[in-house]
C-alpha cells in the first residue's frame, strides 16, 4: 500500500511537472504559467498550486529565471509588466525600466559610441527589483519572503545546466575575458559549463537573501548599492540608485475582432506597433489568406515596415518626447497607412543598415490563474550578460541598457534598430523598448497573455502570434510554433525562418524583398484561458528553453459535471477543441 501510494506520488509528480514545449499545448484546469526560461517554470506553478495568485507566480518566476538564465535578465535589469486584476477588472501597466544616470550625456556617446554597448557607461540604473515589489505591494497574496525561496534554493543548491544555457555561454565566453568576476561565475575555465553541471551562484544566493529581508529597496540604498557605485566608477551613482521610481503607466489599448489588446505603453514602442499593425490588418480578412503564402506575408511585412518607421522617427520616452500616441493607434491613421499598401511592390525604405538581431538579454513570463487574474512581464538586462559587469561579492549582472537609447540617426544598436531625438540619450531619460507584455481581453475578462524575448523581433512574433489564434484559430502551441518572419524597415530585408517553402520565397523575392534567413524570431510565450471549454491552455516556445507550468489543483470533474469555471458555471464536456 505504501509502495503504491509513492507511485501514485510520483507520478502525480512527474504528470503536473513543468512542461517543455511540444506540439499540443498544455492544458490546465486552474491556471498556467509559460516562461521562455524553462528551469524557473516551477517557481510559478508552485505558488499557484499553494494558493498565491497570478502575480505572485510571475514574481518568483522572475527571480528564479534570473537564476536560472543569468545571462538573459536578472536584479540587474529592468522589466515591463502588463497586469489584470479580478478584483476590481482594471488593467494596468508597470515600468521598472533602467534609467539613465544623472551623468549621462549624449555627448559622451556620441564620442565614444563603443562604451554604450558594453562596461560601465553601458550600465542603466536597474529597475526590477523595485518593479518586482511594487507589483507584491498593490495584487500579492502571498509573503514576499515566500516569493524569493525558489530562487534563492537555485541559486544556492545550483541550476543543471541545459543545452540552451550552454549554448548560450559558449557564444559569448569569448567576450567574457575582460571582466573576470562575470568569467568566473559564469563559465568553467573560460568555457561554457557542460551539460549537466551545476551551477551555483553563493554571492547570487546572498543578495537574494538580502533583498527578501530588505524588499523593494534592497538594491537603492545601503551595501549592494554602494558596490554597484564602485562596480561602474560611479556611472551609475549611489544618488542614482537611492533616486530610481518605477511608474504605474495607462497601458496602450486597442481592438482587434472581438478582443481588446492591452499592451505596453512608451518608454516601450511594443504596445503602440502592435496596435498600430493590427488596426491596419484589421481592414483585411486574414483567414480568407493562406496562412504563410508570399501573399499574407507581404501584406504582414508592410504592415511592419511601416509600423518600425516610426518606430525609429518619434518614439521614446514619453515623459521626455512628446510621442503622438493617440494618433498612432487611431483607426484613422490605420486607414492612411492602409493606403500605403501595393499589393505588388514595396513600401519603400530611405537608408539601409546591416545589423543583425541576435542576443539574448530578455526573459518573458505569461501567467493567468484561476480567479482571472492576468500578467505578462517581460524583464531584460539587453543583450547576453547586458554590460558583462557582475558586481564583485554580490553575484549581480548589471544590464548594458543604455545600448536601447539612440545616439545619432544612422547609429544603430545592438538590435539593427535607428533612432532619432525622441530617443536620445538624456538624464534621467528611460531608453526606448521593444519588449510587449501583453493581455487579450474578452467581455473584460483577460483570455490570453503573450510576450516574447529578442529585440526587435519581439513585436513581429506578438503579432503573428496573436493573428494565428484569432484569425486562423491555431491552438497556443501551433501559433507559437508556426514560422515567423520580421521587417523593421531598416534594413530593408525581410528576415524568415527556415520553414518557409521555396515557392513562397521567389514570389516574395519577385515583390522585391531581399531575404535573410533567420532561425529564431523571438520566443512568444502563451496562455490562453478558454472560457467555453473552462480550460487554461499553455504554447511554449522551443525556440528557447522554454516550459508551461500548468495548475491542475481541483478534481477532474466527470463529464456530465458542472463546474465553477472564473466565476461563471458551465458543463465542459462537449468543450475541448479536437
Ligand atoms: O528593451 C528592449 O527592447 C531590449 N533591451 C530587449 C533585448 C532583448 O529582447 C534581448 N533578447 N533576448
Amino acid at each position: 500500500m505504501k509502495k503504491l501510494i509513492l507511485i501514485l506520488f510520483v507520478s502525480t509528480l512527474v504528470s503536473e511537472a513543468a512542461l517543455a514545449a511540444s506540439f499540443e499545448p498544455a492544458w490546465g484546469r486552474d491556471g498556467m504559467l509559460v516562461t521562455s526560461v524553462g528551469p524557473a517554470a516551477w517557481a510559478g506553478q508552485q505558488v499557484l498550486e499553494n494558493g498565491g495568485n497570478a502575480i505572485d507566480a510571475a514574481i518568483a518566476t522572475a527571480f528564479a529565471a534570473a537564476v536560472a538564465h543569468p545571462f538573459s535578465s536578472g536584479v540587474g535589469g529592468g522589466m515591463f509588466a502588463v497586469v489584470h486584476s479580478a478584483a476590481d477588472g482594471t488593467s494596468t501597466s508597470l515600468d521598472a525600466r533602467e534609467t539613465a544616470p544623472a551623468g549621462a550625456t549624449a555627448e559622451f556617446y556620441t564620442k565614444n559610441p563603443g562604451s554604450i554597448r558594453s562596461g560601465a557607461r553601458s550600465v542603466a540604473v536597474p529597475g526590477m527589483v523595485q518593479g518586482a515589489w511594487a507589483l507584491h505591494q498593490k495584487y500579492g497574496s502571498m509573503p514576499w519572503e515566500k516569493l524569493l525561496e525558489p530562487a534563492i534554493k537555485m541559486a544556492s543548491e545550483g541550476v543543471r545546466v541545459e543545452i540552451w544555457h550552454h549554448n548560450v555561454v559558449k557564444r559569448v565566453a569569448e567576450r567574457l575575458k575582460d571582466f573576470p568576476e562575470t568569467r568566473r561565475i559564469q563559465t568553467v575555465d573560460g568555457m561554457a559549463p557542460p551539460l549537466g553541471w551545476n551551477h551555483v551562484q553563493p554571492e547570487l544566493a546572498e543578495s537574494l537573501r538580502w533583498i527578501q529581508k530588505k524588499g523593494g529597496k534592497a538594491l537603492a540604498v545601503g551595501p549592494i548599492a554602494a558596490k554597484i557605485a564602485k562596480a561602474t566608477g560611479n556611472a551609475v551613482t549611489e544618488l542614482d540608485l537611492a533616486r530610481y521610481e518605477v511608474k504605474w503607466r495607462e497601458p496602450i489599448r486597442g481592438s482587434y475582432r472581438d478582443y481588446e489588446i492591452v499592451s505596453m505603453p512608451p518608454p516601450s514602442s511594443g504596445g503602440i506597433l502592435l496596435v498600430q499593425m493590427l488596426n491596419i490588418l484589421s481592414r483585411y480578412d486574414l483567414s480568407a489568406m493562406n496562412h504563410g503564402s508570399s501573399e499574407y506575408v507581404h501584406l504582414l511585412a508592410s504592415t511592419m515596415k511601416m509600423a518600425f518607421e516610426d518606430r525609429a522617427g518619434i518614439l521614446g520616452d514619453s515623459d521626455f518626447y512628446d510621442v503622438p500616441v493617440e494618433k498612432l493607434i487611431s483607426m484613422a491613421y490605420a486607414d492612411q497607412q492602409a493606403a500605403r499598401f501595393d499589393p505588388r511592390g514595396q513600401v519603400k525604405a530611405r537608408s539601409d543598415h546591416a545589423q543583425v538581431p541576435d542576443d539574448d538579454g530578455t526573459t518573458h513570463i505569461s501567467v493567468i490563474d484561476k480567479h482571472g487574474n492576468a500578467i505578462a512581464i517581460t524583464q531584460t538586462i539587453n543583450t547576453l550578460f547586458g554590460s558583462k559587469i557582475t558586481v564583485p561579492g554580490t553575484g549581480i549582472v548589471l544590464n548594458n541598457e543604455m545600448d536601447d537609447f539612440s545616439i545619432g540617426p544612422e547609429l544603430a544598436n545592438s538590435w539593427g534598430a535607428t533612432g532619432s531625438t525622441a530617443n536620445m540619450v538624456a538624464p534621467g531619460k528611460r531608453p526606448l523598448s521593444s519588449m510587449t507584455p501583453t493581455l487579450v481581453l474578452q467581455d473584460g475578462k483577460p483570455v490570453m497573455v503573450i510576450g516574447s524575448p529578442m529585440g526587435t523581433l519581439i513585436i513581429s512574433a506578438v503579432l503573428q502570434t496573436l493573428i494565428n489564434v484569432i484569425d486562423f484559430d491555431f491552438d497556443a502551441q501551433r501559433a507559437v510554433n508556426a514560422p515567423r518572419f520580421h521587417h523593421q524597415w531598416k534594413p530593408d530585408r525581410l528576415t524568415i525562418e527556415p520553414e518557409f517553402p521555396v515557392e513562397v520565397r521567389e514570389r516574395l523575392q519577385s515583390l522585391g524583398y531581399e531575404l535573410r534567413e533567420f532561425s529564431i524570431i523571438g520566443a512568444a510565450e502563451l496562455a490562453v484561458f478558454d472560457p467555453d471549454a473552462c480550460m487554461f491552455w499553455g504554447g511554449a516556445d522551443g525556440r528557447r528553453d522554454s516550459r508551461t507550468g500548468a495548475v491542475n489543483t481541483s478534481p477532474v470533474p466527470r463529464p456530465s459535471e458542472t463546474v465553477q469555471c472564473v466565476g461563471t458555471s458551465r458543463n465542459t464536456a462537449e468543450a475541448v477543441p479536437d
